[in-house]
C-alpha cells in the first residue's frame, strides 16, 4: 500500500468511523457535554471580535465547499465568465481571511487572559491549532494554486464523491501539491477530532448561535428538600380580601 492510498483511501474512512463511534459514545456517557463550553462570562470583548469573524467566515466557506460538492457543473459554468470567477474567488478569499483573523484572535484570547487560560485544556489547543492549519492551508491553496474554485469542482469534488461511493479515486488528488494535500487531509483530521473537544457543539443546534448569546446559563443543581418546600412570596394567596371585586385576577392558580 502506498502512502497516498493510506492517507487518501484509508484515513478518511478511519476518521469518519472514529468520529461516529466517539460521538455516539460521548452522547450516551455525557450528553450534557455537547456544548462549546462557552467562557463568555470570563471575557467578552476579544471573544466577540474572534468568534463573530470566525463563525461568519467559516460558515460562508463551508457553504461554498458544499455548493461546489453538490453542483460542481454550475460552479464551472459560473466561472466560465472571467468577472464572475473573480467575484467568487475574491469573496472566498475575504471569508478565508476572516476565518484566519478570527481563529488567531481566539488563540490570542486564550493565551493572554489568565482566567481563560485556567479553563483551557490541551484538547482546546489541539483543536484551535488544527483549525488554524486548516484555514491557513485553504487560503494558501486559494492564493498560490489558482483558480481553486474551478479545479476543486473538476478534481477534488470527484474524489470526494468517489469516497462516498466507497471507491476512492486516489489518482484525482495523489499528485496535488503538498499544501493542498494537507488541506484535504486536515478536513478529515477535523472530522476525527469532532467528538473529543468543543467542536462537538456543531451537532447541537448550531443555527441558534446566530440569534442567541454565545452562552445560555441553565441552572443544573439538584434540587434539595428546602428548594422543593420553598414557596415564593408572589405565589402565596392574599391573606385578606377586602371586597369581592379585588378577588378578580388575584388568584394564585
Ligand atoms: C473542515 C473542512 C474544511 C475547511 C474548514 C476548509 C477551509 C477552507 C478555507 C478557509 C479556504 C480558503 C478560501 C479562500 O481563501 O478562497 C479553503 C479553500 C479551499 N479548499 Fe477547503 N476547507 C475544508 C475542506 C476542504 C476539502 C475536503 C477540500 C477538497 C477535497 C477543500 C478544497 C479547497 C480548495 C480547492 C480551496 C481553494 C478554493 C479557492 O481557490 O477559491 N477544502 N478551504
Amino acid at each position: 500500500m502506498t502512502l497516498n492510498q493510506l492517507w487518501f483511501g484509508v484515513f478518511p474512512y478511519l476518521a469518519v468511523a472514529i468520529a461516529v463511534i466517539g460521538t455516539i459514545s460521548r452522547y450516551f456517557d455525557n450528553r450534557y457535554s455537547y456544548s462549546s463550553l462557552s467562557s463568555q462570562f470570563l471575557e467578552d470583548r476579544q471573544l466577540f471580535w474572534g468568534s463573530v469573524a470566525w463563525h461568519y467566515g467559516i460558515i460562508a466557506i463551508l457553504l461554498g465547499h458544499l455548493i461546489g460538492l453538490l453542483i460542481p457543473r454550475s460552479v464551472l459554468a459560473w466561472n466560465g465568465v472571467p468577472w464572475r470567477l473573480y467575484v467568487l474567488e475574491t469573496s472566498a478569499l475575504i471569508f478565508g481571511l476572516l476565518c484566519v483573523w478570527g481563529i488567531v484572535m481566539l488563540m490570542v484570547r486564550r493565551a493572554s487572559s489568565l482566567r481563560i487560560r485556567a479553563v483551557t485544556s490541551i484538547m482546546d489547543w489541539v483543536l484551535l491549532l488544527a483549525l488554524l492549519v486548516q484555514v491557513v492551508a485553504g487560503v494558501w491553496t486559494a492564493i498560490f494554486y489558482r483558480w481553486g474554485s474551478s479545479w476543486y469542482a473538476g478534481s477534488a469534488v470527484p474524489y470526494l464523491w468517489s469516497l462516498f461511493r466507497l471507491d476512492p479515486q486516489i489518482d484525482l488528488v495523489g499528485t496535488l501539491p503538498l499544501m493542498v494535500k494537507i488541506h484535504i487531509l486536515g478536513a478529515f483530521g477535523l472530522i476525527l477530532l469532532l467528538p473529543f473537544g468543543r467542536l462537538v457543539h456543531l451537532l447541537s443546534f448550531p443555527f441558534t448561535y446566530f440569534w442567541r448569546p454565545h452562552q445560555v446559563v441553565i441552572w443544573n443543581k439538584q434540587p434539595t428538600r428546602a428548594d422543593e418546600e420553598y414557596v415564593p412570596a408572589s405565589a402565596t394567596p392574599p391573606v385578606q380580601q377586602t371586597s369581592p371585586s379585588t378577588q378578580v385576577g388575584k388568584s394564585s392558580s
